[in-house]
């Protein structure tokens, strides 16, 4: 047993298991996201690594971990956290964790399309501070979901099975994509400009990955042009939206509220947001389900001893 693999924080114990059986591991001692310095320091003398989303690998960690380093295996479907030029520069192979997370995610973002739309984490509040005291024809307003427009920002995997669920609610769907137009495949849905899906839209839910084009797509423009009535959900990536701008729009009511499960600097929130009533601000627990973090658990450790035994992983992302 000569690899030596460090796991930068615990993840559930079949995939530390399915490590512990071919290689010496290390887990992250603590229940906390490790300090940069720490990060540096366990790294040392590593061939593989069992990486968080909230882990930053670039050249530096890479250095620190040596030559040796063959793979770097992201618990997370996404892998902005990676320089993968960096890895592909030195041949370390860098993998993910897609597809057990697909639905898990669509359900999450069904739950906060829901929540925002007819105010259930307001009603909750409201309930429990004992202010309940009567029916009443104009408490807590919301909106209709069942027949309205929902338009996707990015469409892949995880899009389409929040598309797949709207046919329950008969919606309209629309999809941008910078390069296409006309019928979207296998679905009843149209390509249509960003402006026009903005402009349509009830319900405007981001799936797309963060990347230099899709960073703060979402800004003071775009809400501007959104519907007043319309909902905004982000199960993707914060940096897709401009927080500040975000903030400001839900104040002043340019959109009637917003449901978000990432955050443009993760784990800060913007202290706009934090106050007001009109958004619904999770935790990143998207594909939080015991099954599916245990599911991505078991791939992540499978991918990662594929690569050090020489083989193809499952899921190569470099
Ligand atoms: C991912 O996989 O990228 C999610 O953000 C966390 O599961």
């Amino acid at each position: 047993m000569s690899w030596n693999v460090f796991v930068t924080r615990r993840i559930p114990e079949p995939g530390l298991e399915l490590l512990r059986n071919e290689c010496q591991i290390e887990v992250n001692p603590h229940d906390r996201v490790l300090t940069r310095e720490e990060l540096l320091g366990f790294v040392k003398g590593r061939s593989g690594l069992l990486t968080l989303l909230t882990d930053k690998i670039d050249s530096a960690v890479m250095d620190a971990t040596g030559s040796q380093l063959k793979v770097i295996s992201n618990y997370a479907v996404g892998y902005d956290n990676i320089d993968l030029k960096e890895a592909k520069s030195r041949g370390i192979v860098v993998t993910n964790t897609p597809g057990v997370l697909t639905e898990t995610t669509a359900d999450l973002t069904w739950a906060l399309i829901m929540a925002i739309a007819r105010r259930i984490v307001e009603g909750d509040a409201f309930t429990r501070a004992g202010k309940y005291k009567a029916w009443d024809p104009l408490l807590l307003l919301g909106g209709d979901i069942f027949g309205k427009t929902l338009g996707f920002i990015g469409f892949g995997r995880i899009g389409q099975a929040v598309a797949r669920r709207a046919k329950g609610f008969n919606m309209k769907l629309l999809v941008y994509h910078p390069k296409k137009s006309g019928v979207v495949p296998d679905f009843d849905a149209r390509y249509v400009s960003l402006s026009d899906l903005l402009k349509e839209s009830d319900f405007v839910s981001i799936h797309a990955p963060l990347t230099q084009e899709t960073r703060h797509l979402i800004g003071g423009k775009e809400l501007r042009s959104m519907k007043s009535t319309a909902y905004l959900t982000n199960t993707a990536r914060g940096p897709i939206v401009d927080e500040a701008a975000l903030a400001k729009a839900l104040k002043d009511k340019w959109i009637a509220g917003a449901a978000l499960d990432v955050y443009e600097e993760e784990p800060k929130i913007h202290p706009g947001l934090l106050d007001l009533s009109n958004v619904i601000l999770a935790p990143h627990i998207g594909s939080a389900s015991l099954e599916t973090r245990t599911k991505m658990a078991l791939i992540a450790a499978e991918n990662l001893l594929a690569v050090l035994k020489g083989k193809e992983p499952l899921h190569r992302v470099n």
